[in-house]
């Protein structure tokens, strides 16, 4: 197998970093690394948990990731004047329910990948039932965390409501089920068009979806554009705002913050999403960690599939574009002097120009 093991991963390594921005990328460094450090500490499993359980679920979720979403609910907690060591178990509950997420993404039956964050994949590492089962078990663990850590009885029990809801059937595994069910439709040659239908049916026009899908020389590919941001706003987006979220809520956040993060998280994870699918266009795999090119053979509806690299480039800084507006208005609610503030900003640059 040809992976590096010395896969690196970090939400500064692809930019160029001017003096002015190096205080931003100390501040993310720190971040990273005292959610890896509470991983470590708060993965720990003994007693009647089977060690070849515990050892798969370690093996992927201690490999070297970013650690996108944790990062935006430790900044979330700071900039709504909480301390970050409040927003623990929502980092952990984050970063156990995205590995259970890439552990089932990458089943045979799934994606069907064998390379993860420059290592094997859970299944191909350890076995295919295993995989399963430490997805399973991650999940579960992600609400036991949320509902024993946080103190507070009320913020603990919200934190378990948004986030079952962000990755239940309306949310990232229903986003997961059109992804895959999708590309076996088009194998297959039935049933595309009541997805595109029910796609259609149930697309808003929201600001976001219009600065998505008004590509108007194209009117035909209006049915595929809504499915494509439908699917992507549940498989990415939903856990990406509900990082935001819940980083507010772990310290009281009040609404109206609350609201203005989920709004902007919204423009970012469908950003993230539609770089992902760039950078399986255009990236390579020592960067990534994860093999390249597979979409397409895969048969998956992405940007570059329905849009062509260069119109997908320009969605995807629309989108950025629109999550700085958000960024602007929410200087109202904010300390945006803050390095907390600033690293939002610096995140969604990231997110543009991200080769990993
Ligand atoms: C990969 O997520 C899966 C997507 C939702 C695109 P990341 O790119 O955040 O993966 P890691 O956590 O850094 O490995
Ligand atoms: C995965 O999307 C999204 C989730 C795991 C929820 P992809 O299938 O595009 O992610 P990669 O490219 O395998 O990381
Ligand atoms: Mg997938
Ligand atoms: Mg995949
Ligand atoms: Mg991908």
């Amino acid at each position: 197998m040809n992976s590096d093991m010395n896969h690196q991963a970090d939400l500064t390594s692809d930019m160029n970093l001017s003096t002015s921005s190096s205080g931003i990328s100390t501040y993310l460094a720190e971040l990273k690394r005292e959610t890896d450090a509470h991983l470590d500490s708060r993965l720990n499993f003994s007693g009647d948990c089977p060690l070849r359980l515990a050892n798969a679920m370690r093996y992927s979720v201690l490999a070297p990731g970013k650690r996108l979403r944790p990062t935006l609910a430790l900044i979330a907690a700071e900039l709504c004047g909480g301390r970050r060591a409040d927003a623990y178990p929502v980092c952990v509950a984050l970063e156990s329910v995205h590995s259970y997420s890439l552990i089932h993404d990458d089943l045979p039956s799934m994606d069907n990948d064998d390379l993860r964050r420059g290592a094997p994949t859970c299944h191909r590492r350890f076995d295919e039932a295993t995989a399963i089962l430490a997805g399973d078990a991650l999940q579960a663990f992600a609400f036991e965390v949320l509902a024993t850590d946080i103190k507070d009885p009320l913020i603990s029990a919200k934190c378990v409501g948004i986030l079952a809801q962000a990755i239940g059937p309306q949310g990232m595994v229903g986003g997961q089920a059109d992804d895959v069910v999708w590309a076996s439709t088009i194998k297959n040659g039935t049933g595309a068009y009541d997805m595109i239908g029910e796609a259609i049916a149930v697309s808003t026009s929201d600001e976001l979806s219009d600065s998505l899908t008004d590509v108007p020389e194209e009117p035909r590919r209006a049915g595929f554009a809504a499915l494509l941001h439908k699917i992507h706003r549940r498989k990415t987006g939903a856990l990406i705002v509900a990082a935001l979220k819940l980083g507010a809520l772990s310290v009281g956040g009040d609404d109206e913050r609350v609201s203005v993060l989920e709004e902007f998280g919204q423009y970012l994870g469908q950003a993230f999403q539609i770089s992902d699918d760039l950078l399986d266009e255009r990236g390579s795999e020592a960067s990534m960690g994860k093999r390249v090119h597979k979409d397409v053979e895969a048969g998956k509806l992405t940007y570059p599939s329905l849009y062509g690299v260069d119109t997908s480039v320009e969605l995807l800084d629309r989108c950025a574009e629109r999550s700085k507006d958000v960024l602007s208005r929410a200087s109202a609610f904010f300390d945006s002097d803050s390095l907390a503030f600033q690293a939002l900003r610096y995140l969604v640059d990231y997110v543009v120009e991200r080769k990993q």
